[in-house]
């Protein structure tokens, strides 16, 4: 698949105001801080999406349109520790409200840190998925941080945890190095 026009379409702060369908809708998920705005940013070639080293940045659901027919969405992290109370019921009930609000999304990208093994807000994400019946292909992020032989190994981790998960393509990327990037563009065009 090859990014021939990318434009931020709508910038969305709360439940219901989602912008008309398009042709496909591609959803980028994961904790707060693995790298989702980064990982859009590597795929558009494009600083669109603002990146922190601070977790919490994206607060709203952004919708990119792709090639004038794909919504590539970043939905705002969860996880984040120092998030208030109400933060995360607002988080709780956008992405609740988002999943279940979109008949074209047919692909979730989950975003997990390659150097960690699943935590307890992943594995929320993953009954989610599972609950809205939302296929999804696993991205280990930041591959860059790891030797050769460390990331095989937590890339056979990740397989033994994704079993009981319905065993989705896992793909290690870098946004450092470009690592993994077509080959996860193969997998939203395949999909
Ligand atoms: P929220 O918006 O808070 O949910 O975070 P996010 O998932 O969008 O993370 P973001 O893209 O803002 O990146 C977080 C930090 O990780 C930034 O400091 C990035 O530079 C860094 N980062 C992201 N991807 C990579 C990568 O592939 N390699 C390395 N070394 N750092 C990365
Ligand atoms: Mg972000």
């Amino acid at each position: 698949m090859l990014i021939r026009s990318v434009e931020l379409y709508k910038t969305v702060f709360e439940p219901g105001e989602y912008p008309e369908p398009k042709e496909r809708e591609i959803a980028f998920a994961g904790r707060s801080n693995v790298g989702k705005s980064t990982l859009l940013n590597t795929i558009f070639r494009r600083e669109l999406a603002h990146i922190s080293s601070k977790p919490g940045k994206t607060r709203s659901v952004n919708f990119y349109l792709v090639n004038s027919k794909y919504f590539f969405v970043d939905l705002p992290g969860y996880g984040y520790a120092k998030a208030s109370h109400q933060e995360i019921k607002r988080w709780q009930s956008l992405i609740t409200d988002y999943f279940k609000s979109r008949p074209n999304l047919n692909l979730v990208v989950l975003l997990l840190d390659s150097r960690h093994n699943l935590q307890k807000k992943d594995i929320e994400m993953l009954q989610w998925l599972q609950y809205y019946s939302i296929p999804f292909v696993a991205v280990l992020t930041k591959s860059d941080k790891l030797s050769g032989n460390q990331l095989t190994k937590m890339v056979n981790n990740f397989k033994k945890e994704l079993e009981s998960w319905g065993s989705p393509p896992i793909i290690p990327v870098s946004a450092k190095t470009r690592k993994g990037i077509s080959e996860l563009l193969n997998v939203i065009l395949g999909s």
